[in-house]
């Protein structure tokens, strides 16, 4: 099995920013005051604005999967592919991944601090509205897992990561854990890792090699020398 973690740059080409690239979100506005518990407790109606901003670009139609999503896609046609990605789009989805785990959460979601109902949300996002499974309003929030809080499918996540083959990581800076020490459990049970990004990640001495250059063209190149080599083309 191929363990694939992806993170923001393998989106960036698609035309949504990164976190920590020159220019990148995190340079737009402050993780405090829209990324943790706290920023909405103090602030609510400055992050469902800061979200509904972005979930509204991402349905916007300028913002489209890129090769590298389309490559993971053909890639999970023919081979066993466990994908976790730190984005909460869903270009993944819409290039045709079957199979997403989202561990950071999703833009087009809504959590209810009520009933712990998480349900699909495409419009803008406020205090008055109501949540889909219990009804109760007031209690909803953007589905995104903040800093501070525990990211989703964690079990599930690191017993792939015992278990892979193969552990490749796209478009991630290695800066946020747990996500960044995934690599050390799929190194510590043996598999192989390769690390595919723009440039050396702060985590690149972890893996055994890496693949440098843009994600669009970097992926698609990676994953059908891979299809090659196993025999198989995407589409069979
Ligand atoms: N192709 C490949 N890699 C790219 C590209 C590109 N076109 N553009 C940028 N990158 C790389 C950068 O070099 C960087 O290493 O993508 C990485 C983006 O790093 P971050 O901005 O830190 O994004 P990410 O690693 O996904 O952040 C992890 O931090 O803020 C939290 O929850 C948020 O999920 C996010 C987490």
């Amino acid at each position: 099995m191929i363990f694939v973690l992806t993170g923001a740059g393998i989106s960036r080409e698609s035309g949504i920013d990164t976190f920590r690239d020159k220019g990148g979100l995190w340079e737009q506005v402050r993780v405090e005051d829209v990324a943790t518990p706290e920023g909405f407790a103090r602030d609510p109606a400055r992050v469902y604005e800061f979200y509904d901003k972005r979930r509204r670009e991402l349905q916007s139609g300028a913002i489209r999967p890129n090769p590298a999503h389309a490559a993971l896609a053909r890639l999970a046609r023919s081979r066993e592919v466990f994908l976790v990605t730190q984005n909460v789009d869903d270009l993944h989805e819409r290039g045709g991944s079957p199979a997403v785990m989202h561990m950071h959460g999703e833009l087009l979601s809504a959590l209810c601090s009520k009933c712990g109902a998480r349900s699909r949300w495409t419009g803008d996002l406020g205090a008055k509205d109501a949540c889909p499974a219990c009804g109760a309003a007031g209690g909803l929030r953007p589905d995104v897992v903040w800093f501070g809080e525990t990211p989703y499918f964690m079990e599930e996540i690191a017993r792939a990561a015992e278990r892979c083959d193969l552990f490749v990581s796209i478009g991630t800076s290695g800066a946020v854990y747990p996500a960044a020490g995934l690599v050390k459990i799929a190194r510590a049970n043996g598999a192989g890792t390769l690390e595919i990004n723009l440039e050396p990640s702060q985590n690149a001495a972890f893996f055994d090699g890496g693949l440098y250059g843009p994600a669009s063209a970097k992926v698609p190149e990676w994953a059908d020398r891979v299809l090659r080599e196993s025999g198989a083309s995407g589409d069979q």
